[in-house]
């Protein structure tokens, strides 16, 4: 095996975000960038020589390039074996569930999610530990410690890969096994979801409308909805992964995901749509002209989760992300079970998950899961809804109201500004730092401040800290603002605006939630000054 040392320098810039490290692809493919990164992940892992590592991404531009680089970076760095999805393909999800399966030490997943792909979109890489799960913080600082001092990375000169054939190859010592990118998490779908029933409504009269948004999910949407459960061809739409995502951004909500949303929301809609994102962990779920937001998605799940087999037995626990709306807390009170609060972004739910003190979990930005693997799963809150409506008879939207009905309804919304000038932004969180020592007992209109911080998580499992996860006003009615910066945008800031109002009375649940919430997006604007600080007159993006 020809193993070439590459002397290289450092790039000051490998800091990964909430979801790994995310970049332009044009800065991923200066010389040494991506190969700086990766070695300096092998170089803050033990005991990987000889084990088995999973390699995939969600297609995008650079995806097949990458690997290839990986690939040979592995065998020069002493892996041995790398399983890697057939045409580079594997979701996010399924990355974690063959983790798990084949006992990996890990996986490297390149992905930027939902950002858009493209030579002039973006990139990503994202390092997974043995449990299947995002690399938690001391990982990914351990890397970054890595990449500031990098002097050196390891390659093998050997010709490239066929990632388009199923079967075994050699890089010097190390296996090359190009894997289906389907089987096994269908296999896991299968034996978490009541396959039989949802066939029978997938083939009666019930329409359903799947939209992978041209990014991973597609072979998995096809495989498991219209071959293996009966679903009629086309009810997965925009099914094949594209390089540039067909120049769309594929981001499940309301206003990338429009195409869906034309389709729930015209006369004679299918009684049911979904659609996941680039890596297809996430997914937004419709009904007949009506969205159902993320938070309540959650809640609904753990409501009902042992009407599927999978969770038959109930559930250790419900765990959310802070910003996420408390319509999950109630499910949990009532079942009598715990639910926590935790900082955004998956990896903070691994230590959890891992010591069963919780079964679901998920956030408002699209994500739910449970303890079958440890990343968020879009097709896996798709079939949770299917096996739930299967076995209700109901639609989406008698079921989210009855749900509503016992439980109170938690009005939601978030509004994102996205492109912010980095100065900017920060300048609108330090003036809101300023300001929380002085808000506890001041009056907005009817609403008197409770709380005001900045919120700290302490995990329950191994005690560490993370600090600086958003800021929180509370009011004593228990409506909540929270604002904080995303971490895994890559052009400026973003700055995102969380706003909750919770309201028991029935006959109260059918306002439009901007409506129900003007007053709290008021006392935003006011408490925050979005409008002069941003320079922006109104959000990007809400939800
Ligand atoms: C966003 C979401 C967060 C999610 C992450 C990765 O992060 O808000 O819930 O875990 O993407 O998909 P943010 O950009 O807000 O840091
Ligand atoms: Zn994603």
């Amino acid at each position: 095996m020809n193993i070439e040392t590459v002397a290289t320098q450092p790039f000051s810039d490998q800091k990964p975000g909430t979801s790994g490290l995310r970049k332009r692809v044009t800065v991923f493919q200066q010389p040494h960038y991506l190969e700086n990164f990766i070695q300096s992940t092998f170089d803050s892992l033990e005991n990987y020589q000889g084990q088995t590592l999973v390699l995939g991404g969600d297609g995008r531009y650079y995806n097949r390039q990458a690997i290839q680089i990986i690939l040979k970076m592995a065998a020069a760095n002493g892996v041995g074996r790398v399983k890697v999805g057939q045409s580079g393909i594997l979701s996010t999800p399924a990355t974690s569930c063959v983790i798990r399966q084949t006992g990996a030490i890990g996986g490297i997943i390149l992905s930027a999610s939902h950002n858009p792909g493209g030579p002039d979109g973006d990139f990503g890489v994202k390092y997974n530990i043995s449990n299947g799960g995002p690399a938690p913080e001391k990982v990914t600082e351990a890397i970054f410690a890595h990449s500031k001092t990098i002097e050196q990375y390891k390659i093998v000169t050997a010709p490239d890969v066929d990632l388009d054939t199923l079967g075994e190859s050699r890089i010097g010592e190390m296996v090359v096994e190009v894997i289906n990118s389907v089987t096994d998490y269908a296999k896991l779908m299968e034996s978490l979801f009541d396959f039989e029933q949802i066939h029978q409504l997938l083939t009666g009269s019930f329409r359903m409308c799947m939209d992978s948004m041209h990014a991973v999910t597609g072979p998995y949407a096809h495989a498991i909805f219209e071959q293996r459960l009966g679903a009629p061809a086309g009810t997965v739409q925009n099914g094949t992964p594209l390089e540039d995502f067909g120049g769309g951004h594929p981001d499940p909500n309301l206003v990338y995901a429009h195409d869906l949303v034309a389709i729930l929301f015209a006369e004679n809609a299918p009684d049911f749509g979904a659609a996941s994102d680039g890596d297809g962990d996430r997914n937004m779920i419709l009904g007949r002209k009506f969205f159902v937001n993320p938070s309540d998605s959650l809640a609904v799940l753990a409501a009902n989760a042992t009407l599927v087999p999978g969770y038959r037995s109930g559930l250790k626990g419900i765990a959310r992300s802070m910003p996420t709306s408390q319509a999950a807390d109630r499910v949990a009170e009532k079942l009598g079970i715990p639910c926590f609060e935790t900082p955004t972004g998956w990896k903070f739910f691994g230590n959890l998950l891992d010591a069963d003190r919780v079964t679901i979990c998920g956030e408002e930005s699209f994500g739910t899961s449970s303890n079958h693997i440890r990343e968020k799963d879009g097709l896996w809150a798709v079939l949770f809804w299917l096996n739930i409506l299967a076995v209700k008879q109901q639609s989406v939207e008698e079921l989210m109201h009855d749900h509503w009905q016992t439980y109170g309804r938690n009005y939601y919304s978030r509004y994102d500004y996205e492109g912010v000038e980095s100065d900017r932004a920060n300048t609108l969180m330090t003036n809101l730092h300023a300001q929380l020592p002085t808000l506890k007992g001041r009056k907005f209109g009817v609403r008197e401040v409770e709380y005001s911080d900045d919120f700290s998580y302490t995990d329950p499992i191994d005690g560490s800290v993370s600090n600086n996860q958003g800021v929180r006003i509370g009011f004593t009615d228990g409506s909540r603002i929270v604002f904080r910066l995303s971490g895994t945008g890559t052009q400026g800031a973003t700055l995102r605006v969380y706003l909750e109002q919770y309201e028991a009375d029935p006959t109260k649940h059918h306002l439009d939630p901007q409506e129900a919430l003007a007053d709290l997006i008021a006392i935003a604007e006011q408490v925050a000054q979005i409008r002069t600080l941003t320079g922006m007159e109104k959000p990007t993006v809400i939800t």
